[in-house]
Parts: structure tokens; sequence; C-alpha cells
């Protein structure tokens, strides 16, 4: 997987814990950013809808979700990967523009991607592998990355693992169906069909995620685009379209509840923290429809970014830690029978690392 902001990598256990007590068969997740919680939700049997705004998710979700792991031939998964990594590096744009108008990649794996996303275009563009190779390369490219996790910057000097060569593998795909789209959630929230379980994730502030991982997007769309500033950012980030109401600050809570309102669910589960726009108590009332909402709260180590300072563009250290720990919630709203089973749970007070 992927380093994401806000990925629920900690919160796993909880929510895949929920899934189950709640006996849902059919689940939403619509923000689903690196899929790992339809992923966990599908692992336990849950016929999944993967919903995000960014390309990269969909390629993810029609990897991860859309893919049924029992009618993919292996062979020939192997075959197609053993031949990508057999591709010599040819430095192209990716080169050019990650490695060295910006540094991202160092130039031998930057050539090397070049290499593999031009023939996967050529020779996959239309098989069933297309998503599942194209994540490879996605997954690899991220593990010999020099960023702290976001592609906003890079850091100064090479990290460690950037040295490192770049290598295919096979993502660990799951057995049964589901269906990734790629969409705006304020226009699809009440177009998606009535669902068991529904599950929202939200940005939780201005960061905008089609700029932090705009490699990701240009590595997908592979439309080798104008860019601008230090981190060579895709010139349409500027772009209205490519920005989501979830990102403004003055929007944010009458979105999110309008998405509460439109989604058809019997239960809905959603997450958010203690330090972002929206209370608590805002958040429960949205729920009001529900026969009962109750919050979950996990004490929880910050972010990457938090434990390591605010710099700027130049590594000069400009702003200190204010703290270290935040709150994690996870609001549940439904039947009170099923509310109250999930609430039952032993759940841990904070969040393993
Ligand atoms: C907090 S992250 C979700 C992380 C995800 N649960 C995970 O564990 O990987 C928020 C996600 O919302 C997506 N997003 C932002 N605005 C959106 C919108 N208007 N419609 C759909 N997705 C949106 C972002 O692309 C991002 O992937």
């Amino acid at each position: 997987m992927i380093k994401y902001l806000g990925s629920k990598k900690r919160l796993l256990p909880v929510l895949g814990e929920i899934f189950s007590r709640t006996g849902a068969r059919t689940a939403l997740d619509l923000f689903t950013g690196t899929t790992r919680v339809a992923q966990e939700f599908k692992r336990r049997g849950g016929f999944v809808t993967a919903v995000d705004l960014s390309r990269y998710s969909k390629i993810f979700a029609d990897c991860w979700i859309t893919t049924d792991s029992s009618k993919v031939n292996l062979k020939e998964l192997n075959d197609a990967l053993l031949h990508l990594s057999s591709i010599p590096e040819e430095p192209g744009y990716f080169t050019e523009t990650f490695c060295i108008k910006s540094r991202f990649f160092q130039p031998k794996n930057g050539a090397k991607v070049d290499a593999i996303r031009e023939v996967i275009e050529s020779q996959y563009k239309n098989s069933s592998l297309f998503p599942i190779l194209l994540t490879s390369l996605i997954l690899a490219a991220d593990r010999v990355d020099s960023t702290t996790g976001l592609q906003m910057a890079y850091v100064k000097s090479w990290s460690q693992r950037s040295f490192n060569n770049l290598e295919l593998r096979i993502p660990e795909l799951l057995l049964g169906g589901g269906e990734g789209i790629q969409g705006d959630a304020l226009s699809l929230a009440g177009k998606l069909g009535e669902f068991d379980l529904a599950y929202l994730d939200p940005p939780y502030n201005q960061h905008r995620y089609f700029a932090n991982y705009h490699i990701w997007e240009t590595l997908v769309a592979w439309d080798k685009p104008d860019h601008y500033g230090i981190a060579c950012k895709r010139i349409d980030t500027r772009d209205e379209s490519t920005k989501s109401r979830f990102n403004e600050k003055a929007n944010m809570a009458n979105s999110l509840k309008k998405v509460i309102d439109e989604v058809k669910a019997s239960t809905m589960i959603i997450s958010y923290n203690d330090e972002s726009w929206v209370t608590s108590t805002e958040l429960l009332e949205m729920c009001s429809r529900f026969e009962d909402a109750r919050l979950l709260s996990f004490d929880s180590k910050r972010y990457v970014g938090a434990q390591i300072g605010i710099f700027n563009p130049s590594g000069k250290k400009v702003g200190a830690v204010s703290h270290l720990r935040n709150q994690e919630w996870v609001l549940v709203a439904g039947d009170r029978k099923v509310v109250s089973e999930i609430t039952k749970a032993e759940f841990p007070a904070s969040l393993a690392r």
C-alpha cells in the first residue's frame, strides 16, 4: 500500500470489527483513497463499492476491489510482471520531471518507471491486467521515493530507500467482486444505490489530495502535462475541476451533511478527529435521522509531518510541533440494536503505531 495522508491503517482492526458486528453484506467506502478499508470489508465477505475523486484510487479499486482473484490467470500476471521488469531503462517525461527538474526519485528508477509505464500503455491498456500492473508500478515507485509521504515536496538529501532498485511485485489480490467508481461524493452520494453499511472518511482540512499525490495522478493518466513550481505539480492542479469542497473550511460541514443525508445505508460509520473543522456535537447532529449515534474515540499519534516539524522549501525548520497526539473518532449511526452491538466490542483505547 502507498504512504497516504489520513490512511486508516491503524484503525483497520476497529473498522473491520465494526463491519462484522453489523452483519453487513454490502458496503460503500465513499472516500476510499488507498482502498484499504474497502479491502478489509471485502476480506470479511462484503460486496464493496469504492468511490474516490482521484484517478489512482480508481486504479487501486479496479485492482483490489473489482478484480476477483479466482478469475485472474496467475501465470499470465506473473509473465507480464517478468516481461515489464526486464524492459531496459528509458528516460522520458517521468525522469525529466520527477528526477531532474525535481528530485522525487533517483534517475535510474525514473527511467525504469518511464519504460515500464510506456509498455503498460501500449501492450496492456485493454487487458484485465491493466489495473493490477499499474498498481504494482505505483507501489514499486512509492517504495523508492524521496519524500515524507506527500508529493508537495521532496526531502533535501536523497532518502535511504531511494537508492534501492525499483522492483515490481504482485499485489495481494482478494477473492470476490466489488465496484470501483471515480467521482465526486457530493454528486454521487444519492445515486449509488442502497447499502447495509456506508463508511465516510472525508479529508479533514485544506490539504488537497490532488496536489499531494500529483505524481500518482500523472502516472495513471500518463498525459505528460505541463507543470509548475518546485514540486512540478500538474498544471490542472490550479483548475476548479480538480478541487474538492471537503478541503474548504466554509463548505466542509454542509458538504458532509449533504452526503450523510443522501447516502442510502442502514448503518453509517464516519471517521474524523478532534482537531478539524467539524465538532463532535455537529457530527452527531448530522446523524440525527438514525435511531442512535455514538462516538468512539481513540488516542492516536499524529501523522509524520507533525512529528518532524515544519520546514520551508530549502529545508530550514520554520515551525515547531504543537502537539504529538490527537483523538481519532469513529462515529457509528444506525438502528439502536446495531449501534449497541458495535459499542459492546472491547476496542483498544489507543491505536497501535
Ligand atoms: C482521509 S482520505 C481517505 C483515506 C482512506 N480511508 C484510506 O484509508 O486510504 C480522504 C479521501 O477523500 C478523497 N476525496 C476528496 N474529496 C472528495 C470528493 N469530493 N469526492 C470523493 N472523494 C474525495 C481524497 O482523494 C482522499 O483519497
